[in-house]
């Protein structure tokens, strides 16, 4: 079985008649970088969110690592996966520092640790003379390094991260890439991203792709690369 096992995933929004995910079975394995690479629109912030429990889907399943979390009985609600998400819009607490927003992951830390956490996930973002900064008092790709270093924090096993280098500049985009494949395979991280960029493929282990709300096609990114299915996968690839 799959470390993340979803099935026939049906979503539409309250008050829209348009179906946003179609039937999706959408799987990672454990200790991978998953990517959902789709053109705007096509359902890959929402699956995320599905996957997070910020929102319910009308029909599907899913499991990880064995525990169901959403089935026909079944809810658990998000502060119970235990899963670390960064939003496309970063969504940091404005009214907190950077310092308070990384540590308010880890309430349930020893204040030593968490604060010695704070630290090193800080370090590792390249971010941590920006400590004691409010958001609103940074630029929109070092507000994206704090949002991913207060997910990484609580070292959550699962994260999910929906657009994660979209605001940085082409230079910290690789740096920060490379930088995040390693931090995610050390910690042993499963990973689920979310790119318009056909360069981020770079530290994925499986590609999904998705078109419509429906899943076009899986595999490795040299699978894809080398025999994309149809012609919008040519497209999404750039090739
Ligand atoms: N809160 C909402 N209420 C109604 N419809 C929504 C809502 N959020 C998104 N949608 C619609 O659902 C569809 C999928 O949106 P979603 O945000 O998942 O796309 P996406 O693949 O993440 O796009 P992008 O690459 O632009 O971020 C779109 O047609 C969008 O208009
Ligand atoms: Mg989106």
């Amino acid at each position: 079985m799959n470390y993340i096992d979803s099935k026939s995933l049906y979503f539409r929004y309250r008050n829209s008649t348009e179906d946003v995910l179609k039937n999706v079975d959408f799987n990672a394995n454990k200790g991978e970088i998953t990517a959902i690479i789709g053109e705007s629109g096509s359902g890959k912030s929402t699956l995320l969110r599905i996957l997070a429990g910020l929102e319910v889907p009308q029909k599907g399943e899913l499991a990880i690592n064995d525990r169901v979390l959403i089935d026909e009985e079944i809810f658990i609600p998000v502060e119970k996966r235990g899963i670390g998400m960064v939003f496309q819009d970063y969504a940091l607490f404005p009214h907190l520092s950077v310092e308070k927003n990384i540590l308010f992951g880890m309430n349930k830390m020893k204040k030593e640790s968490a604060s010695k956490r704070t630290c090193e996930v800080l370090d590792l973002v390249s971010m941590k003379e920006f400590i004691k900064r409010y958001p609103h008092e940074l630029s929109g790709g070092q507000q994206q390094r704090v949002a991913l270093a207060r997910a990484l924090a609580p070292k959550p096993g699962v994260i999910l991260l929906d657009e994660p280098f979209s605001n940085l500049d082409a230079n910290l985009q690789g740096k920060i890439r490379n930088e995040l494949k390693t931090i995610l395979k050390t910690s042993g991280e499963t990973a689920i991203f979310v790119s318009h960029d056909k360069d981020d493929l770079e530290i994925a282990d499986r590609v999904v792709i998705l078109n419509k709300g429906e899943v076009i096609q899986t595999g490795t990114p040299a699978d894809i690369f080398e025999n994309p299915k149809n012609e919008y996968v040519r497209h999404i690839l750039g090739i």
